[in-house]
């Protein structure tokens, strides 16, 4: 760094002063141009009235009279003196000071003589430097001599000197302030922010502070985003190897990002990986001149969005911001995540009509109410159910664009929203490997059978190659459902149906979180403080000593009524808990554009309103609503500071809240409170399992939960940790791809496998 300034300074000296000796040289020139042309004009006028007194006393012919003549013009300022010359360049008068210095007649004397004109140069007399100007003398029109008009021109040369020693004086002061200048903003804007920038990247390279903890890096703050990318990376890198490391050591097996990105790449072979879903992982809206870069609340994109990160391929999807187009290709591609580019979104567009159909219309208010079974009646429109075939359709040929060069792709289709793309895809493209992911519950055949399309719906999956639900009992009644439906036979040792010699598998995959476990010693005190806590009520403005946590899409399946009516319960039964336990809802508008939805939005709103107004006091409130998305980030500190977290889902397929609550918590306090109607409620025995329309009871767990003994919840929450860890999103991709890869793609059934599926059916 100081060569680097010495460097600067030098060349920033050499050139200063350069540029400015280039000026002053013709500022210099310029002026000694003005002074010499200044001498010559005053020379001139000065000769001009002299020749013509000396020419009247000339022809009086008076020698004493031009002795007196001359000598009276002696005095003028830089004039050295006159001389006059006769015809044959004989001195016939000169003034004192001028004799003692000119020897001889000047050049300029003769040619005058001699040519009739004036003449003039700048010359040297002895050591002084002067200029002379010789006019011609005229008797009668006849040349009789000549004038010689002699200044002394020393001083034109003083002034020069004296106009370059006052610019040398100011270069040298303009350099050492230009010097100064920039040696100060090297200093604040270059060497300061480096030296920061070292210091924090030596504290991430050690791991004490997270990248996210950036200082104010001035114009090094492009290239601080950058390092701070490949820190996270490194980071990533070295807990995963720790990981791995730990694991080997204790002989476990664990799921990761590498190890699923291996796992893929192996199984694939040469191929690619396609999701396609309705729901894209980045949304992009416009907010006045800038764009907003939203990740929609969804516990789809929540599970697929790891996956698609370590796995690369094409994630094809709606584009549903009114931003969306401005920022794709000419194919609607884009790569995501936008600062960290991993794999490609393909965004599908859908015109106001076909979205009102298929998405809130068919997907919505029909097959989400149908799956659900939550008391809200389905509704069932064949326009909806025209528009729900057109969109799968749509669908249909965005993904063969994709996949036309792909040899054997491997394609994961999202939910209830494509039903009918598996058949669809499988029709135009028998090599491909197709799986359909079905997130929400899939209800008994009786349920299932009120939908006046159950037939098409189920044919359409039956043509994927493997179906996957959540739990067991999901895979269960979907194969009933097949049984009543369609002509097929269902497997039921191997869980799956053969129609039209076409194999499905259907098995169970329970969905998870991207944890791989932050387990050591030294997570384990990374509890939420005190202070941290405090804080986050403060920005509430609220005071209270526990807190709990619910994290929801205000949707009628979440049972956000029912929790709000546990807490007044609670409340009510136990009163000392009124004034320090507070619930905080953190609820992201959803569907609103659907009445029910948005009904219930204004329910939920009263409701917390009416329980508020009945319990409140001072600073404290039992509910605090935060009706708005907030992202990952932002809830991950309620998650941290909650002494419990309450999942009341009326129904639910698998519910990532309350595995996101698990992962959060390294400190192992807390406690998670879950509803029975859940997919993750299979896994998580470990938590608080309440029927939520059991209001009694959803109230009694609030109090069992802040109630239990620190060492029962630290050893509820180790079991919790420990499987959703063994258990995470990567395990999920993994064995769905997995099985996904080893299904025979021969579309004829070997006997064998005929004969043991009719007796199995049987
Ligand atoms: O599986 C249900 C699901 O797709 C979840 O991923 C998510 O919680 C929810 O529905 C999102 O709904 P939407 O995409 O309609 O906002």
């Amino acid at each position: 760094m100081r060569l680097l300034s010495v460097r600067l300074i030098i060349s920033l000296i050499f050139g200063i002063t350069l540029v400015s000796l280039s000026f002053s040289y013709y500022q210099v020139i310029g002026e000694k141009r003005g002074l010499r042309s200044d001498l010559q004009r005053r020379a001139e006028v000065l000769g001009e009235s002299l020749a013509g007194n000396v020419e009247k006393s000339w022809e009086a012919g008076s020698d004493r009279g031009l002795q007196r003549l001359v000598q009276r013009f002696g005095n003028r300022e830089h004039l050295l003196g006159v001389a006059i010359y006769d015809r044959q360049n004989n001195l016939v008068a000169i003034t004192p000071e001028l004799e003692k210095k000119l020897v001889a007649p000047p050049r300029e004397i003769t040619q005058t003589i001699e040519q009739g004109q004036e003449a003039y140069a700048f010359a040297r007399l002895g050591r002084d430097s002067v200029h002379i100007l010789a006019l011609p003398l005229h008797r009668q029109d006849q040349i009789v001599g000549g004038l010689a008009v002699v200044h002394d021109a020393n001083y034109i040369r003083a002034q020069s000197l004296r106009v370059w020693r006052e610019l040398f004086v100011r270069v040298l002061v303009q350099v050492f302030f230009i010097a100064l200048i920039t040696l100060l903003i090297v200093r604040w804007s270059i060497t300061g922010p480096i030296a920061r920038a070292a210091q924090w990247m030596q504290a991430l390279r050690t791991g004490r502070i997270s990248f996210h903890q950036m200082p104010d890096l001035d114009m090094f703050r492009p290239l601080a985003r950058e390092v701070a990318t490949l820190a996270e990376r490194l980071n990533q890198a070295r807990s995963a190897a720790e990981n791995e490391a730990r694991l080997r050591e204790a002989g476990e097996s664990m799921w990761t990002s590498d190890r699923l990105a291996v796992q893929i790449r192996t199984r694939l072979g040469g191929s690619r990986l396609f999701v396609v879903s309705n729901r894209e992982p980045y949304v992009h809206r416009r907010n006045g001149k800038s764009l907003d870069l939203v990740v929609p609340p969804s516990g789809l994109v929540t599970a697929l969005a790891p996956v698609l990160n370590a796995c690369d391929g094409t994630w094809i999807a709606h584009g549903s911001g009114d931003a969306d187009a401005e920022v794709v290709d000419a194919h609607d591609r884009l790569r995501v995540p936008p600062d960290d580019p991993r794999y490609t979104l393909r965004r599908v567009w859908l015109s106001k009509e076909e979205e009102e159909g298929y998405y809130y219309g068919f997907a919505n208010e029909g097959l989400w109410p149908l799956c659900h079974i939550a008391h809200t009646r389905p509704l069932f429109r064949a326009a909806d159910w025209q528009h729900y075939q057109e969109v799968n359709r749509k669908f249909m040929l965005a993904l063969l664009d994709e996949i036309a060069a792909i040899p054997k792709p491997v394609v994961l289709v999202q939910d209830y929203h494509f039903a009918l793309l598996p058949r669809l895809i499988k029709e135009k493209r028998p090599d491909a490997r197709v799986a359909i992911f079905w997130h929400i519950p899939w209800p008994n055949p009786e349920a299932f059978g009120i939908c006046p399309w159950q037939r098409q719906l189920v044919d359409g999956l039956l043509g994927a190659d493997l179906i996957g639900f959540h739990i067991q009992s999901h895979c269960n009644n979907f194969l009933q459902t097949v049984d009543r439906v369609v002509e097929s036979r269902v497997d039921w040792e191997h869980f799956s149906v053969l129609r039209q010699d076409h194999r499905t598998i259907v098995r169970p995959f329970p969905i998870s979180v991207d944890f791989t476990g932050d387990d050591t010693a030294e997570n384990h005190n990374h509890g939420f403080s005190y202070i941290e806590r405090s804080a986050l009520l403060r920005g509430l403005g609220i005071e209270a000593t526990f807190i709990g946590i619910g994290v929801d899409r205000v949707d009628y399946a979440e049972g956000i009524l029912e929790r709000f009516l546990a807490i007044e319960r609670f409340l009510e039964k136990y009163p000392a808990y009124q004034g320090q336990f507070t619930f905080v809802q953190i609820g992201a508008p959803s569907r609103t554009h659907i009445k029910r939805y948005h009904d219930l939005l204004a329910e939920v709103e009263a409701q917390a309103e009416r329980i508020n107004w009945r319990f409140q006091t001072g600073k404290w409130k039992p509910i605090v609503f935060l009706k708005r998305h907030h992202s990952h980030t932002e809830i991950a500190p309620y998650y941290r500071a909650a002494d419990l977290c309450l999942v009341t889902s009326l129904h639910d397929g698998m519910n990532l809240v309350a595995k996101e609550f698990l992962a959060a918590r390294s400190d192992e306090r807390g406690v998670l409170i879950l509803s029975q109607f859940t997919g993750a409620a299979r896994e998580l025995r470990d938590a608080l399992l309440v029927n939520p329309y059991d209001i009694d009871q959803t109230a009694e767990a609030i109090r069992v939960a802040l109630e239990m003994e620190p060492e029962e919840k630290q050893s509820r929450m180790q079991r919790m940790r420990k499987l959703i860890r063994e258990h995470n999103v990567y395990r999920w991709a993994g064995m769905l791809v997995s099985e996904l890869c080893e299904v025979r793609l021969d579309t004829t059934e070997p006997e064998t496998e005929k004969v043991r599926a009719s007796t199995s059916a049987a």
